[in-house]
This record gives C-alpha cells, sequence and structure tokens, in this order.
C-alpha cells in the first residue's frame, strides 16, 4: 500500500464513521481513516456479517452498538485508527481485524484527558520505548501496514528523533499534525515544522492541521506545496463539506448533507452519530429556520424530512423490519 501523493480523510471521533468515509471516497479522498476506536473496545466486540446492511460489524454485545462498520467498498482504502497504549492487546486487536482494513494506525496525538490518562494519544510522545514495542509488535505480527498519527514535539530535533524510531521500526507513513499538544485548534499550525521534518525522511509524511486555510480543492494543493509532502490529511474542512475532496469544485451544501443522509439510512447510523455530522456541517447555518428544526430533530426520519427525504427514510427501514420479520421468522434465505 502506497501513502504517497494522497488525499486523506482525517480520524475523527463519533464524525469518522461508515457514512461520512464512503461519501468522502466518492468525492475524491484517496484513503479514509476511521475515528479512534479504544483497543479493549474492539477486543471484547464481536465480528458479525451483516446481510441485511451488506455489512461488517463489530458489536458490543453488552449493549448491542456497533463499535466499527465497515463495508468491502473501502476496504483496500480504509484505515483504523487504534487507541492504545499496550503492544499485546494493539496486536490481538490488529489480528482480529487485518482482513477488514487496508492497514492500522496508532493515535499519538490525541491530547484529552481521556487519552492522556489512559497512557493512548498524545501521551505516547513522551513514551517513545513504549512506542518501539508498540509498533515492533504490530509490524512483525501484522500482514499490513502500520502507521502513526502524532503531533509536533516542541523542538525539531524532538520530533525528527521521535519520527525516525518510528521510521526504524517500520511504519508506512507518519502524519503530522502541526501543533504541539497545547495548542488548540486556534492556533497556527506550523506547516514549516512539518516540513523540515518530512526532508530528513525516508518515509512518506502526511501533513495534517491545515483545515482554517482550506475552502477549496487548490488550497489543498497549497497546503501539501507548504509542508513539503506527497499527503494530506483533513479533519475540520472536510467535516464541514466533505465534497472538498473533488477535483471538479466543492458541492453545494444540501447536496452533501441529502447524500449523507442517504448513507446515513442505508447504513443504519444511530440518530446521534447523523445529528453530529451535520450538526457540524450546518455550522452558523444551524441559526437559520431549517437550522433550528434540524436542532429539534429526535429521529433520523425527522432530519430527513427537513430535507425532502422523509419517504426514503421510511421506505428503507420498513423494508428492513420487513426482512428482519423474516429473518427472525426463519424465511429469509
Ligand atoms: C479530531 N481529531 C482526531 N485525531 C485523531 O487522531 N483521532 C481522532 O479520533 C480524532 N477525532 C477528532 C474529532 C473531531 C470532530 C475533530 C475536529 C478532530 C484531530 C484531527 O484528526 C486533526 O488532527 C485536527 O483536527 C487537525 O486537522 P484539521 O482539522 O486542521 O484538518
Amino acid at each position: 500500500m502506497d501513502f504517497t501523493g494522497k488525499n486523506i480523510l482525517a480520524p475523527m471521533v463519533k464524525a469518522g464513521t461508515l457514512p461520512l468515509r464512503l461519501l468522502a471516497l466518492r468525492y475524491g479522498a484517496d484513503l479514509v481513516y476511521c475515528e479512534e476506536l479504544i483497543d479493549w473496545k474492539l477486543l471484547r466486540s464481536v465480528r458479525r456479517e451483516n446481510s441485511m446492511l451488506g455489512t461488517v460489524d463489530f458489536i458490543d454485545e453488552s449493549d448491542g452498538s456497533v463499535v466499527f462498520r465497515t463495508c468491502s467498498s473501502e476496504t483496500s482504502q480504509v484505515v483504523l485508527q487504534l487507541g492504545t497504549c499496550n503492544a499485546e492487546r494493539a496486536l490481538l486487536v490488529a489480528k482480529k481485524l487485518e482482513n477488514d482494513v487496508a492497514a492500522i494506525d496508532i493515535n499519538m496525538g490525541c491530547p484529552k484527558e481521556f487519552s492522556i490518562k489512559g497512557g493512548m494519544g498524545a501521551a505516547l510522545l513522551s513514551q517513545p520505548e513504549k512506542v518501539r514495542t508498540i509498533i515492533t509488535t504490530l509490524v512483525n505480527g501484522c500482514k499490513i501496514p502500520i502507521t502513526a498519527k502524532i503531533r509536533l514535539l516542541r523542538e525539531h530535533k524532538e520530533t525528527l528523533a521521535f519520527c525516525k524510531m518510528l521510521e526504524e521500526c517500520g511504519v508506512s507513513a507518519i502524519g503530522i499534525h502541526g501543533r504541539l499538544k497545547e495548542q488548540r485548534p486556534r492556533h497556527a499550525n506550523n506547516n514549516g515544522a512539518i516540513a523540515a521534518v518530512a526532508r530528513e525522511l525516508k518515509v512518506p509524511v502526511i501533513a495534517n492541521g491545515g483545515s482554517m486555510e482550506i475552502s477549496c480543492f487548490e488550497d489543498i494543493n497549497k497546503f501539501r506545496a507548504a509542508c513539503g509532502v506527497s499527503s494530506v490529511m483533513l479533519a475540520r474542512a472536510a467535516l464541514w463539506n466533505v465534497s472538498i475532496f473533488r477535483k471538479e469544485g466543492i458541492l453545494p451544501l444540501d447536496n452533501v448533507i441529502i447524500e449523507y443522509l442517504k448513507l446515513a439510512v442505508k447504513y443504519d447510523c444511530t440518530v446521534g452519530t447523523s445529528k453530529y455530522c451535520v450538526q457540524s456541517m450546518l455550522r452558523e447555518l444551524q441559526e437559520s429556520p431549517r437550522g433550528k428544526a434540524f436542532l429539534a430533530a429526535q429521529s433520523l426520519h425527522a432530519i430527513c424530512s427537513l430535507w425532502d427525504l422523509g419517504d426514503f427514510c421510511s421506505n428503507i427501514q420498513e423494508e428492513r423490519r420487513k426482512m428482519s420479520g423474516a429473518v427472525s421468522n426463519g424465511k429469509a434465505e
């Protein structure tokens, strides 16, 4: 698998589920990262082929929730992002999922308290020996590529040493978010620091953190050039309007929301996740009359109705109810 010259959907908790990933691919993304999934959640999940949806699901049997849902059309392009601080657990998860995803990424950049307290995410940036063990174990034990997503360390030489260590361990690519772990999205992304590190590495670097300067396809190429790399990864710019990946130009937001909702219905996405995604797309439009009605909507059907997809949603949901009735009556093939 080649990580050079790619436009990539970045990992986003809650947002990076199957509908957004499929839409990003449809609009031209080359690779899509799933939201960060914590190792033990995947470990205790059960793999099920969902014939009704045409998906592969990893289900938490304690409450029936879907931990990870994927389908064959994304298998060669989806990267599973893992939150982990433990090599054995990471390897067990990797073996469990390696036939269903194209690569596995380890999150080494998340600054949230949950990650740091658990020794995961950005906590790993100060534990190179632990990282060495995790990455070496995965690279030696897995048949698919392993990547890492990091943030900048305070000094250039520290970031470079950390990346060289990752390179030595055999990662296939390194995603670099050009901010320190203490910095927030409003701080400027240090594109020059990404370029300075990338220059000294052999492994492909995927630049990240440029969304504030990206509002059309050409901006993606400007960001790529500013970071001196061939691959870039977008989070917020893609969440705001995922058609940003279209070479032919960005589409009107309503068209994108309609396509997103169709996929959300088709893949039986939860109302919580669908609402979160559409809300992130609407941004200031939440203040419009439709935006306010959207905020009050409590079901996927109610949300769909606001974009004239009420019948579409009811028909699919009804068909699914009939099919599951037939399955439970033993009538399905
Ligand atoms: C993120 N980010 C993130 N990073 C990561 O490694 N794993 C994750 O699960 C998440 N989750 C997440 C959710 C949401 C809603 C946002 C906005 C961001 C960080 C993200 O991948 C990226 O590094 C930063 O947003 C900077 O890139 P952009 O937004 O400037 O393209």
